[in-house]
């Protein structure tokens, strides 16, 4: 089923001059770019997109690192892309990330972990409005 999802490429990776590679994994793997935004968001936007991490104990660093520099949002279209950019992404730990996926190849960390993707259609419905409105 053709789903869309909604992807960061966080500050880390811009700040690293990683989004060309990224954006190239997805393409390459045969997702269609809908929509793309670069873009920095202040805390309220990280604390709306963050909504269900709000109250744990890792948000305050996450928020941090969410705002510190520009990100690229973007909005993949594809055969039952949720769970494919998932896998592409790997695990959120970057050092546990298998090798091969965009984070076990070039993250080291469970926070600057280079990507963001939506983890549900509900998820990708609710992201997708939040950062896309014209696409919601
Ligand atoms: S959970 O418990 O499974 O819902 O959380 P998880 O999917 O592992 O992580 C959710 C997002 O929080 C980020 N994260 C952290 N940020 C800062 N510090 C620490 N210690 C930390 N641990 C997890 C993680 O990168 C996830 O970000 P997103 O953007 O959702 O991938």
């Amino acid at each position: 089923m053709t789903q869309r999802t909604l992807v960061l490429l966080k500050p880390d990776a811009v700040r690293r001059g990683l989004v060309g590679q990224v954006l190239s994994r997805f393409e390459a793997k045969g997702l269609t770019i809908v929509a793309l935004e670069h873009r920095t968001i202040d805390g309220e936007m990280a604390d709306r997109h963050y909504a269900e991490h709000v109250e744990r104990d890792f948000y305050p660093p996450l928020r941090a690192f969410a705002t510190s520099g520009p990100l690229v949002a973007l909005v993949l279209e594809g055969d039952e892309a949720i769970e494919v950019v998932r896998g592409l992404n790997g695990a959120t730990d970057g050092r546990k990330a298998a090798p091969g996926t965009i984070r076990g190849d070039l993250s080291l960390s469970n926070r600057e972990n280079l990507v963001h993707a939506s983890d549900s259609p509900e998820s990708a419905a609710r992201e997708i409005a939040l950062w896309f409105p014209a696409l919601g």
